[in-house]
Order: structure tokens, then C-alpha cells, then sequence
């Protein structure tokens, strides 16, 4: 019978015991690990709020900067900080992030342009986030928020996404 003609030696029996344990290792390992890369694909949270300040006294026509910090949607670490700029225009108020359109550098407002720069590669955006020059291929950001009796309170969400 070719059973008894080829047998099981001992090496060869330790070769395929290793490799069936190991394969069952990177199952075990494997499965759990791809499920955490790919689940914020499939997951959204639900939007979060987050107060902001005390607007009600805050200069017309000057961005003021502030740090929220939200939920990450990403698989690290569970809070980021967003840093946002509020202008307070007449009748209104915005909302803005500081995170360029073009590679997501930093922007700031400067005051002697009276716009936002972006020091990575001169990208210019209008005290309302519109493009003003340079390379950036859209506007800032501009997250969602309301006012209730004078305090901001901004999500995470921006206009351009609901
Ligand atoms: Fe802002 Fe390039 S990253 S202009």
C-alpha cells in the first residue's frame, strides 16, 4: 500500500505540526488586526459637539483661534485636537479650520494681509476661507455650529460634508 511504502518520519511530522501551528497563530493574530485597520471604513461615528467659547464679545472681522478636541475617527488614539478659527462677521459667525486644502499644513491668520496664509506653500484664503491664491484646490474647512445664548458650539463635521 503506498501509505506503508511512503511513511510519516518524525522530521516530517514536526515540519507540517509547525506549520499548521503556525498558520493558526497568523489566523488567530491576523483576522483581529485587519478587522481594527478596516473597521473605521465601515464605522462612523455619530457627530459630536464640543463648546468652543464665549463669542458674544469677540472683535469684528478678526479670526480668533481655538483648540477643540473631538473623537478620532481613525484607530490610534481615541481624542485629536482641532484647532479652529471663529470670525465674527456682522450678522454671522464662522467657523474654520486651519487645515489647508492643498497637503493639510497649518494655516494662520495674517494680520498684515488680512488673510489666511499657509506657510508650507503660500496658499491664501479670504478672512471667509475662500481661495485667494496659491495652490490650495478648495476652501477651508468650515465646521458645523450654532450659538445658544452666546456660546459657541461646534462639530465634527464640516458644512461641505451634510
Ligand atoms: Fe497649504 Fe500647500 S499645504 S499651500
Amino acid at each position: 500500500m503506498a501509505l506503508l511504502s511512503d511513511p510519516v518520519t518524525r522530521r516530517r511530522f514536526n515540519v507540517i505540526g509547525t506549520q499548521l501551528v503556525g498558520a493558526a497563530v497568523a489566523a488567530m493574530l491576523g483576522v483581529p488586526i485587519i478587522g481594527y485597520l478596516l473597521s473605521p471604513l465601515f464605522h462612523r461615528r455619530e457627530p459630536v459637539e464640543r463648546f468652543v467659547a464665549d463669542v458674544g464679545g469677540l472683535p469684528l472681522l478678526e479670526p480668533t483661534k481655538y483648540v477643540v478636541s473631538f473623537p478620532r475617527e481613525g484607530w490610534t488614539v481615541p481624542e485629536e485636537n482641532a484647532a479652529v478659527y471663529v470670525v465674527r462677521f456682522q450678522d454671522h459667525y464662522r467657523v474654520l479650520s486651519n487645515v489647508c486644502s492643498h497637503m493639510q499644513c497649518p494655516v494662520r491668520w495674517e494680520v498684515a494681509l488680512h488673510q489666511f496664509l499657509c506657510p508650507c506653500h503660500g496658499g491664501l484664503y479670504t478672512i471667509e476661507g475662500a481661495n485667494a491664491g496659491g495652490p490650495p484646490p478648495k476652501p477651508l474647512p468650515e465646521y458645523v455650529h450654532r450659538i445658544e445664548n452666546g456660546r459657541l458650539y461646534v462639530t465634527n463635521r464640516f458644512t461641505e460634508d451634510i
